[in-house]
C-alpha cells in the first residue's frame, strides 16, 4: 500500500471538479447494505487494486472480456485517471472504505452512444450491488444525452444477460464471435 501524504491529498481535493463532487450519494442495495457512490478518482489506483486481488480470476475476465494476469499499477492507473468528458466510472466504496464494484460508461466520438460495463468485487455478488450499479450508470448516461447504450458479455455470463433483461436490454449475436453477446438499450 502507497502511503499518501495529507498534503498531496489536500492538493488532490483542492483540484476535483465541483460538477463530478455533484454526483456523489449514498446507495443502498436490497440487502440494506451503504456504499458511497462517487466519479472515481486517480487516487484510488490502491482500492482498485485490492478490490481486482479481491477478486475471483473467472470474474476479472468476464469484466475485461480477456484473462488478466498482473493486476498491476499500470492497470489501476488506466482504470482510475479517465477523462471525464468522455468516460464515466462510478465507484461504490463500503462503509469500510474499501471498493465494492465500479460501473463504467465510454462515450462514442457521435456522443450519442455509449459502452458500459459493470464489476462487483466477487465476495459481493448476489447482494445487489450490481443491479444498483447498472441503474445508476444509466441515470448517469441519460442525464449527458446518451441515446443507446450497448455492452459486449460472455455468452455464459449469465449473471450479467440476466440483470441486463431485467433494464430492457436486447440481446443480438456479433457475427464474428460466437462467444460474445451484444446487449443494447435504447433510452427514453
Ligand atoms: C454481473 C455482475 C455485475 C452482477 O452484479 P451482482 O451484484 O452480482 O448482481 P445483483 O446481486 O445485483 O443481481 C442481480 C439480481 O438481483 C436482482 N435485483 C438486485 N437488486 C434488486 C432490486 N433492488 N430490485 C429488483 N431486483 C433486484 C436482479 O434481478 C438479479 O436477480 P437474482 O439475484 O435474484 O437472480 C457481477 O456478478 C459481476 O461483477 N460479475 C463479474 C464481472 C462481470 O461479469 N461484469 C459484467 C461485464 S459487462
Amino acid at each position: 500500500m502507497v502511503k499518501r501524504s495529507a498534503e498531496t491529498d489536500d492538493r488532490r481535493s483542492a483540484q476535483r471538479d465541483p460538477a463530478l463532487d455533484a454526483l456523489a450519494h449514498d446507495i443502498t442495495t436490497r440487502r440494506g447494505d451503504r456504499y458511497h457512490l462517487r466519479p472515481i478518482r486517480p487516487e484510488d489506483e490502491d482500492v482498485l487494486i485490492a478490490m481486482l486481488k479481491r477478486s475471483a480470476r473467472e470474474d476479472i475476465r468476464l469484466r475485461f472480456l480477456v484473462a488478466i494476469h498482473d493486476i498491476d499499477r499500470a492497470l489501476a492507473t488506466r482504470l482510475a485517471r479517465i477523462d471525464y468528458d468522455r468516460e464515466m466510472a462510478l465507484a461504490a466504496i463500503a462503509e469500510d472504505g474499501s471498493l465494492g464494484g465500479v460501473a463504467r460508461l465510454a462515450t462514442e466520438p457521435d456522443g450519442k452512444t455509449a459502452e458500459y460495463a459493470v464489476m462487483v468485487r466477487s465476495d459481493l455478488k448476489g447482494t445487489g450491488l450490481g443491479y444498483v450499479l447498472l441503474g445508476e450508470i444509466l441515470t448517469y448516461a441519460r442525464s449527458r444525452g446518451i441515446k443507446r447504450v450497448w455492452g459486449e458479455v460472455l455468452m455464459h455470463n449469465t449473471a450479467m444477460l440476466t440483470l441486463a433483461r431485467e433494464f430492457g436490454f436486447k440481446r443480438q449475436q456479433i457475427a464474428d464471435d460466437p462467444g460474445v453477446v451484444r446487449v443494447t438499450l435504447d433510452l427514453t
